[in-house]
């Protein structure tokens, strides 16, 4: 096991009706002048964003608002929220959403105290040293951002689609999940939302470290107990409890809890990022078409902890044959997110019918390098063979 540090503050109120207690959480963190984020008005729709107005309200504290922000969050947004920020001077950002609304808050969060462009902390040219704290009311279980010092952000004119790390200034003070908000979540989003957390865990999973049996056995069991979930909540999208297991699940595949001590890979985000850049589709969905191409591709090149996952997760029988067993791994999960999820595993099932492969891959290495390293070096050819294998 290699050496890490882990620094996770985030206080997490789970549970039903946790949102009335927005206002008096954010006075506990030191909040008197908020600036709420949402996205484009589910919760407006779902009366949750006047829950929380009226519980901010009895709290006595003041607020501004900050609208429309779209999945796969761009920098207009940003900027535009940097302005409001700069007027109103809040204290605290509240983002009420998911991934794409908690990530424009965190990047605003961080802009707010810089004077340059904050598109600098995306490509390296400088790194914030300040930021305004956060707390999340969370609507959809997927990104993970409401235990992640994480942020992902799409440059509008480049079309690179990049991510910000800073654990310590980017961690939520407080995150508030109450499943019962994710039963309004169409059942695309709910799928996709699912398929990204295994694919977090998996993306932490896939490491040539040796001895991690704790990060290993605790991702094998989230994954079980998320396919076990998942089965459930497709068939039932009213089921409590199993939104709940679904919901806790998508912040510990994120929060680094099964990582420690490894390397990770990231690389099938990577691909991802740039299919959800120029395409504009959903980051999960994306996902089901990376995923079970970078595993068959991985079997072929270092198939041990495919193989591993094809055992204890997958339901392959050892034959002696790791590689052919890492690939039967591979076709199983796809299966399982196609006739499960419902999720599209190939660019046409996306709606993408002439990817433009050359494009993504060339972008691709250009934000990460020639050889991408991790589970597998990983050079344009690679890169291209996986592209090609989700055609
Ligand atoms: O915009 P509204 O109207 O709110 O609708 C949203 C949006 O259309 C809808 N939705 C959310 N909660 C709902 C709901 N609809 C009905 N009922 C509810 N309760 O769902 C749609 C998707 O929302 P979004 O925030 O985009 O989803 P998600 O949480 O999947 O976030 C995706 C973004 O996060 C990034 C992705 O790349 C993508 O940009 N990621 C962020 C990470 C991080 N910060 O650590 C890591 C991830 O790997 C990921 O890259
Ligand atoms: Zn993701």
């Amino acid at each position: 096991m290699n050496n890490f540090t882990f620094y996770s503050p985030t206080e997490f109120v789970f549970g039903k009706d946790t949102e009335k207690n927005v206002g008096e959480l954010c006075q506990q963190y030191g909040a008197s002048r908020i600036m709420i984020v949402y996205g484009g008005g589910s919760v407006v729709r779902s009366g949750l964003l006047d829950r929380i107005k009226k519980s901010l309200d009895e709290a006595k504290l003041v607020y501004c608002e900050l609208s429309g922000v779209q999945p796969n969050p761009v920098d207009t947004k940003v900027y535009e929220g940097l302005e409001l920020a700069r007027e109103f001077k809040p204290d605290f950002m509240l983002p009420v959403g998911g991934g794409s609304v908690i990530d424009t808050a965190k990047t605003i969060a961080a802009g707010f105290y810089y004077e340059g462009d904050f598109w600098d902390f995306y490509c390296g040219k400088a790194k914030p040293v300040n930021a305004l704290p956060i707390g999340v009311v969370l609507t959809i279980p997927a990104a993970g951002s409401e235990g992640s010092g994480n942020a992902v952000i799409t440059n509008t004119k480049t079309h690179v689609k990049n991510g910000l790390r800073m654990p310590k200034l980017l961690r939520p003070k407080f995150a508030i999940m109450n499943p019962e908000l994710t039963m309004t979540l169409p059942a695309w989003q709910t799928a996709s939302g699912i398929t990204d957390m295994m694919a977090h865990i998996l993306e932490r999973y896939l490491s040539n470290t040796p001895d991690v049996q704790i990060g290993d056995r605790l991702a094998e069991g989230m994954l079980l107990a998320i396919m076990e979930e998942a089965e459930k909540v497709m068939r039932n999208p009213q089921d409590y409890e199993a939104r709940a297991n679904i919901m806790w699940s998508g912040t510990i595949a994120h929060n680094d809890t099964c990582s420690l001590g490894r390397q990770e890979d990231w690389n099938s985000h990577a691909m991802e990022h740039e299919i959800s850049a120029e395409y504009n589709v959903t980051h999960g969905a994306g996902l089901a078409v990376i995923f079970p191409a970078f595993l068959t591709y991985a079997s072929k090149h270092n198939p041990a902890k495919v193989a591993q996952l094809a055992y204890r997760v997958l339901g392959v029988t050892e034959s002696g044959d790791i590689a052919a067993d890492a690939l039967e791994g591979a076709k199983r999960l796809k299966a399982w997110l196609h006739d499960i999820l419902g999720m599209p595993v190939s660019f046409a099932q996306l709606g993408v019918d002439n990817p433009d492969l050359e494009l993504l891959n060339t972008r691709l290495h250009r934000l990460k390098g020639d050889v991408m390293q991790g589970y597998m070096p990983l050079d344009a050819e690679a890169t291209m063979e996986i592209y090609k294998l989700c055609l």
